[in-house]
């Protein structure tokens, strides 16, 4: 989950590589490093904290070089620090790692036979070993990298720089993101286009086992048995102001404040006039969809609640039943795979390690075709699903996930009624459906107004510990997203519970000190509801209730939100709005720096 950069050039490549870093710091940030070929050494630098601290380091000392390495870490294999920051060094040989290699203890102890010693506590450490091992039997970079990657297992995207190689960076991938950058008399590597954005348009994309030498006139990838092959150029505009916060202060600020545009976006040229249109999902999708009898969704995070929101939707509309499993426990539990199953993962990045494990591991199965949803065109999960639904949201950067979700949301919907047209049902429904999708962008944009109202509330939850969240039906999984968002940039402690639940355990919690937030749209369970918000009144407790006009229910201690009106069925995309701007804003009054909260990253491209 770290993010790694190279580049060849007829320029100096220090300040290029510390820029592309900082695109990357969504990926982690908890120490960085670079490594710059100079005449006759290797200027290897490296901080503990962010990608800044690095760069006013590279002011202070101004290496030159044209050639170089770099990376931003989110440790997996010890704490973050200096000695366990990339990149590594084993005699003249720097190299960068993006992934876990999961023999690393077997390889230490063999390369600690051999004489080598370790300086940090990383898994990494042992690639730049091996190389240096394997560089002085075969006198080349390139010949050592064939060699060293046929000893790891694991996940990694390696970029390997040696002193008596002055023109050349050498990387590998496998299971772990990696790219070349095809510039003019200069090429690179990276983890993430992102990072390469002002640089370049033009990427190749690199498959697993492949590895690659890269100068500043060319490059040339070999694959798996070190044959040369020729992979695509790949070109992709990625606009500069996507990238940057522009007016907000926070890219999250940003990316909530983006997503009437988002969902539009998304719903953009699916929808005819009463129907969603034919094979939205690629090429022969419609066929494959008349002969779905389930569905298994998985997905991890804000993802995986994308999910227990479509399973209401798919029971509901398609007539379908649905599965919904963390990625990360689904292949340990030797799911039994029932005929006519479609299998589908959720993913904002595409990269997450546990749903991309998740699909291989579907793919060796009896499902009925694999699809997923996804954010990023060019991902591995995209590439690798037999059908894809891209969410166009562009680019979220801030690790809390917003508009990514929303338009996950949307595109669930889109496939619920893709699912529902193939099979013959619920035309009509559908046909009430493509105006409502149609209208949504507008109930966002009403929606995002509320931001004042609940501003007045934040003050009463940002001095608390603890939170709880209540919702019922479809907006359970909306209230799970809504504690989520609420622990994972203000860290106050948040549960969530469908609301029927709070007699069986967690009323106990409640006092005047938790706050109790709940949802309440108008539903066929709201009067349930409200009599669960009545026994939380009834406590002392302080409820914040976001409700439609006839869910109203009397507050004496708290606060009652209006919603504006809206779809029964898309209200779920509706009612998160109000929770990611409560978050939000909670967040800012605790100081976090919650565009990148302690301890998590992005992209999580680790099991
Ligand atoms: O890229 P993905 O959608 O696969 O990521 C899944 C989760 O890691 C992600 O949603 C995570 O939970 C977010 N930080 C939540 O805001």
């Amino acid at each position: 989950m770290c993010g790694i950069i190279g580049a060849a050039s007829s320029r100096n490549v220090g300040k290029l590589l510390v820029q592309g870093l900082h695109k990357m710091e969504y990926r982690g940030y908890d120490s960085a490093g670079i490594a710059l070929h100079q005449k006759d050494n290797i200027f290897n630098l490296r901080t503990l904290g962010k990608v800044s601290l690095l760069e006013d380091e590279m002011i202070e000392q101004r290496p030159k070089s044209k050639l170089g390495i770099a990376h931003t870490r989110w440790a997996t294999h010890g704490k973050p620090s200096k000695k366990n920051a990339h990149p590594h060094e084993s005699g003249e040989v720097n190299i960068v790692h993006n992934g876990i290699i999961e023999n690393y203890l077997e390889l230490k102890e063999k390369l600690v036979q051999a004489g080598y010693t370790f300086e940090s506590e990383t898994d990494s450490e042992v690639i730049a070993h091996l190389l240096h091992q394997h560089f002085q039997s075969k006198g080349d970079l390139l010949a050592a990298m064939h060699e060293a990657i046929k000893e790891l297992d694991g996940a990694f995207a390696i970029a390997a720089i040696h002193i008596k190689d002055k023109n050349r960076l050498v990387v590998a991938r496998n299971k772990s993101p990696l790219l070349i950058g095809v510039g003019l008399e200069e090429n690179f590597a990276a983890s993430d286009p992102l990072a390469l954005s002002q640089l370049t348009n033009e990427f190749v994309f690199l498959e697993d086992g492949d590895v690659a030498e890269i100068t500043k006139e060319s490059y040339q990838v070999f694959d798996r048995k070190n044959s040369p092959i020729s992979r695509d150029v790949t070109e992709i505009d990625i606009a500069v102001n996507a990238v940057t916060k522009g007016e907000y202060s926070h890219f999250m600020e940003k990316e909530i404040y983006e997503q009437p545009n988002a969902v539009a976006n998304t719903i953009d040229g699916k929808l005819g006039d009463d129907d969603v249109l034919d094979n939205i999902f690629g090429l022969g999708s419609s066929e494959v969809f008349s002969k779905i009898k389930r569905i298994q969704f998985v997905a991890c995070g804000t993802s995986l609640h994308a999910g227990k929101v479509g399973r209401f939707w798919f029971e509901q509309i398609a007539k379908i039943p649905c599965y919904v499993d963390f990625a990360s426990e689904y292949r340990y539990r030797d799911p039994l795979v029932e005929e006519g199953t479609l299998f589908v993962t959720i993913s904002q990045s595409g990269e997450t390690a546990d749903t991309l494990a998740a699909l291989r591991y579907a793919q060796e199965k009896d499902y009925l075709s694999t699809l997923s949803i996804c954010n990023v065109p060019t991902s591995s999960l995209a590439r690798e699903s037999e059908h894809v639904l891209f969410t166009n949201a562009g680019p979220e950067i801030g690790v809390a996930s917003t508009k990514a979700f929303t338009t996950q949301l949307a595109g669930l919907m889109l496939l619920a009624m893709s699912i529902a047209k193939s099979l013959n049902k619920d035309k009509q429904n559908r046909k009430k459906l493509v105006h409502e999708l149609r209208n949504l962008p507008k109930v966002i944009e009403e929606t995002l107004k509320l931001s004042n109202e609940i501003l007045s509330i934040v003050p009463n939850i940002a001095d608390k510990h603890n939170a709880l969240f209540l919702g019922r039906g479809m907006f359970f999984p909306i209230v799970q997203e809504g504690a989520l968002k609420l622990k994972e940039i203000s860290y106050i402690h948040a549960e969530a519970y469908p609301a029927g639940e709070l007699k069986h355990g967690p009323l106990a919690l409640v006092d005047d000190q938790i706050p109790v937030v709940a949802l309440s749209p108008e539903n066929t369970l709201t009067e349930k509801l409200v009599s669960n918000l009545e026994e939380v009144k009834a406590r002392g407790g302080t409820l914040y209730v976001f409700g439609g006009e006839k869910a109203k229910i009397k507050i004496e201690r708290g606060e009652y939100i209006q919603m504006p009106e809206c779809s029964e069925l898309l209200a779920p995309i509706i009612y998160t709005i109000p929770l990611q701007i409560l978050a939000y804003h909670v967040a800012c009054q605790r100081g976090t720096d919650l565009d990148q909260p302690r301890n998590l990253a992005k992209s999580v491209t680790v099991e």
